[in-house]
C-alpha cells in the first residue's frame, strides 16, 4: 500500500519554501497531496482556482509531479483527511516562532482525530525566511523575488500588482 500525506495550508501563493517542504516529504511519502484550505477566516490575495493553477504549473515540470495531486478543502482539516484517506498531515517549520501555532495546530487536530498524526519537516537554510506574506509585501512595495518563488508565482503577482494599482493592502 503507498504511502500519503497531506500537506495543508494557505499556499497564497506557494513559494519556494513550500516547494522545498515538498521535495522532502517526497522522500518519506509515495505521494502527497496538497490541500488548499478554503478558510473563510482569512482575505486570501489568490482565489482558490488561482492558488491550484500556480501549484500545478510549477510541479508540471517536477520530476516527481506525478506523485503529487493538488486539492482544495472546506471545513476540517482532519475530516478531508480521512476522505483521502491518510493518516500524516506533513507541516513546514521554519523558526520557534511557528512552533506555537503549529504544536496548538497539531494538537487540536489530535483531539479532533488521534488516528491522524502530524508530521513536522524542517525547511531547507535558503528558505527559512520567506512566507506567502513577506513574499506579497515585498512585491506590493515594488521589490523583485526572483528566485524565491516559482516563475508562474512571480508573474501572476506582477499582474495583481498592475490589475490593482498598487492598492492592494
Ligand atoms: O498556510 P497556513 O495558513 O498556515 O495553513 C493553515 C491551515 C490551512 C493548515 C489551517 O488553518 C487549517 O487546517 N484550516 C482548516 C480548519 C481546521 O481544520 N482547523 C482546525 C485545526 S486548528
Amino acid at each position: 500500500m503507498s504511502s500519503i500525506a497531506v500537506y495543508p495550508g494557505s499556499f497564497d501563493p506557494i513559494t519556494n519554501g513550500h516547494l522545498d517542504l515538498l521535495e522532502r516529504g517526497l522522500k518519506i511519502f509515495d505521494n502527497i497531496i496538497i490541500a488548499i484550505a478554503a478558510n473563510p477566516g482569512k482575505t486570501p490575495l489568490f482565489t482558490l482556482e488561482e492558488r491550484c493553477d500556480m501549484i500545478r504549473t510549477a510541479l508540471a515540470s517536477h520530476p516527481a509531479g506525478h506523485r503529487v495531486k493538488v486539492d482544495l478543502f472546506h471545513g476540517l482539516l482532519v475530516d478531508y483527511v480521512k476522505t483521502v484517506p491518510a493518516r500524516a498531515i506533513l507541516r513546514g517549520l521554519r523558526a520557534i516562532s511557528d512552533f506555537e501555532y503549529e504544536f496548538q495546530m497539531a494538537l487540536m487536530n489530535r483531539k479532533l482525530e488521534p488516528e491522524v498524526e502530524t508530521l513536522f519537516i524542517m525547511t531547507g537554510m535558503r528558505w527559512i525566511f520567506i512566507s506567502s506574506r513577506i513574499i506579497k509585501e515585498v512585491v506590493m512595495s515594488g521589490g523583485c523575488v526572483n528566485g524565491l518563488v516559482p516563475e508562474i508565482v512571480e508573474k501572476k503577482l506582477q499582474e495583481k500588482l498592475k490589475g490593482h494599482n498598487n492598492t492592494l493592502y
